[in-house]
Parts: structure tokens; C-alpha cells; sequence
């Protein structure tokens, strides 16, 4: 019988027994994200066995006797695998931060280091990156520090997204949905440069310029909610007919949790100036950066995935569909921005 209690630590665990993550990913589908050797390495001195054995649909004795028979039938190896991914992921962490750390201090091969910066992290795990961000914070950066690793990686995004996108034909439904993509893109990028802006400005009286352009942006992009609309009630629909229904569905809920973060803005800046300043600039900052980041992984999504099942199975009846009911529905005015790269 194995000594561990149920207020055992999974890390006991895995310093009796560093092959435990493998094996009980082996053993049962349950535990396959015991496979990243991060997330255990993250999780590990944190949760309990008895806590373990609940979120994955088991009682504590039965959890011990998975571990017994691992260690009784040897299957329970040495972890040699476990160990060697851990050592690769804190490679990839140290290689990020001393990538961070160059670019935060703007030296002079700021573009080199940039195009080493996305390179790494386009194949980072996204735990890892994290892990070395809050790392780098606990070591004195500031959160402006951050934003310039931020950047970079958005820019990294908006890079993959060109470069994976099809060709459309302007003629195409597709093509005015990127083109809303874009738009929707170049708002929000707006916003959040000017609320970084905003935390330079002394009060709201001094901020009154940047504050009279946020409300410009935003009143856009409610406008620009009639690209949802036409999706919803276009494409959605057309890909759920052929049994496309989960991502849809994802994507639906995407687009709501943006439009509360929308409306959540709008009531920020409505509400001046009944919250002090700082506060003000703090949750706005927060909320575009929110939105930013969801918008651009959304946005991936939909192109990379969606459009292109879209493009492989619908009709051309199903695409005019699409037009007429999407010209029935009407656009919203594209910023001249967008439009020139054409
Ligand atoms: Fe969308």
C-alpha cells in the first residue's frame, strides 16, 4: 500500500515517482493532460490527490490503486520522458526571456531580436510563455515592459494571419467579411493605443482629446456589431445545414463575450466623471487589451478554420444566398486604411 493521504501533494508523488504523469495519461484518457509537462510542473505542488482523483471523475482509492498497480506491474517508469520535456520547456522559457529582456531595452538590433521573438514564440507552448512573463515580473518589469513584448506578439499574429489567408476574389461574400476583420482590427488597435496614451495625460479635462477620439472608435465599432449580425444569421447558419455546428457555435460565443467587453467600454466612458481618473485609465487599458487579444485569436480562427471549410463545401447557390441576405442585412462604412493595402 502506497503512503500517501489524501492531503498528499501530487509533488510527493513525483519525486517518489517521476514516471506518474506518463503513466496515468497512459492508463486512462482521463488524465491526458498529464501529457504536458508543464501544466503538471505548474500544478504539481498545488493540488492535492484527493482534489486530483475528484476532477477526473474518481475517488481517492481508486486513484491509489492506479498508482499501485503502476508501481507494482513497473509500467510506472523512471520518467526519463516527463524530465526531458521539463528541460525543454525551461530552455524555450529561458530563451524567451532573454528575448523579452532585449527588447525591452530597445538596443539596436531591435528588429533582429523581434523576428527571433516570433519565431520562438510561434512554436512556444502558450504556457510557457506565460510562466516567463510572470516570471519577469516577479524580477522588477513593469507592465509597460510587458506591453512591448505584447506588441510584438500581436504584430507575430497579424503576420500568420496574412500569410495564411486565401486569396479571395472581391466578387466573393469572404472577401467583405475579412475586409470587416480588418477594420474591426484597426479600431480596436486604435483604442488600446490611445488608452495607453491616457495614462500620460493628467485628468480627464487634459485627456479630453483622446477621450472625444475613444468615443469616435467606439461608436464604429458598434457599428461594425452588423458583421457578427450578417455571420450569424449567413454563414452559420448555411455551415450548420452541412453538420458544421460546434464551431459555429464557439464562434457565436466569442462574438458575445466581445460585445459585453463593448458594452463594458461604453459604460466606462459614459460613466465620466464619476470614477477617479487613474481607475478610469487602469479598467479602460484592460478592457481593449482584453479585447485586442480575444479579437485576434477569434479572428484566426474564423479565417483559418471556418472560412476555409466554408470555401470547401458550400454551394455556389449556398454563397449567392449568402450575398443576398448579407446585402439585405447591410455593412457598415470600411475606414479608407483598410482599404488601400487592396
Ligand atoms: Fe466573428
Amino acid at each position: 500500500m502506497l503512503p500517501y493521504k489524501k492531503s498528499t501533494k501530487f509533488s510527493e508523488v513525483l519525486a517518489d515517482y517521476p514516471g506518474a504523469p506518463e503513466y496515468l495519461a497512459k492508463k486512462n484518457p482521463k488524465f491526458k493532460s498529464l501529457k504536458n509537462a508543464i501544466v503538471v510542473q505548474l500544478m504539481a505542488p498545488k493540488i492535492t490527490l484527493a482534489k486530483m482523483a475528484k476532477k477526473h471523475g474518481m475517488t481517492f482509492e481508486e486513484l491509489i490503486s492506479v498508482l499501485e498497480n503502476g508501481v507494482k506491474s513497473g509500467e510506472m517508469k523512471n520518467g526519463e520522458e516527463f524530465k526531458k520535456r521539463i528541460n525543454e520547456a525551461n530552455n524555450v522559457k529561458e530563451q524567451i526571456k532573454a528575448l523579452m529582456k532585449a527588447l525591452f531595452e530597445e538596443g539596436e538590433n531591435v528588429d533582429e531580436i523581434k523576428e527571433r521573438f516570433k519565431e520562438i514564440v510561434s512554436q512556444a507552448n502558450p504556457v510557457v510563455i506565460a510562466i516567463a512573463e510572470s516570471e519577469l515580473t516577479r524580477e522588477g518589469y513593469s507592465i509597460q515592459d510587458l506591453m512591448k513584448a505584447c506588441d510584438v506578439h500581436l504584430e507575430l499574429f497579424k503576420d500568420q494571419l496574412m500569410n495564411s489567408r486565401r486569396k479571395i476574389e472581391k466578387t466573393h461574400p469572404l472577401w467583405r467579411f475579412i475586409k470587416d476583420h480588418d477594420a474591426m482590427m484597426f479600431w480596436f488597435e486604435d483604442g488600446l493605443r490611445i488608452s495607453r496614451e491616457l495614462k500620460e495625460r493628467n485628468g480627464y479635462e487634459d485627456a479630453k482629446d483622446l477621450i472625444e477620439k475613444l468615443n469616435g472608435i467606439m461608436k464604429h465599432l458598434r457599428e461594425s456589431e452588423n458583421h457578427d449580425v450578417r455571420q450569424e444569421n449567413t454563414l452559420f447558419p448555411v455551415l450548420e445545414k452541412y453538420g458544421v455546428e460546434e464551431p459555429p457555435a464557439i464562434m457565436w460565443d466569442e462574438h458575445s463575450k466581445m460585445k459585453e467587453r463593448r458594452n463594458y467600454i461604453e459604460k466606462l466612458l459614459g460613466g465620466i466623471p464619476n470614477i477617479p481618473y487613474d481607475e478610469f485609465v487602469d479598467k479602460l487599458q484592460g478592457a481593449f487589451t482584453y479585447l485586442v487579444e480575444v479579437f485576434v485569436k477569434h479572428t484566426q480562427k474564423e479565417q483559418e478554420i471556418l472560412y476555409n471549410v466554408a470555401l470547401d463545401i458550400l454551394s455556389e447557390k449556398d454563397w449567392e444566398d449568402i450575398q443576398r441576405e448579407s446585402d439585405r442585412l447591410g455593412y457598415f462604412e470600411l475606414p479608407k486604411e483598410v482599404l488601400e493595402d487592396e
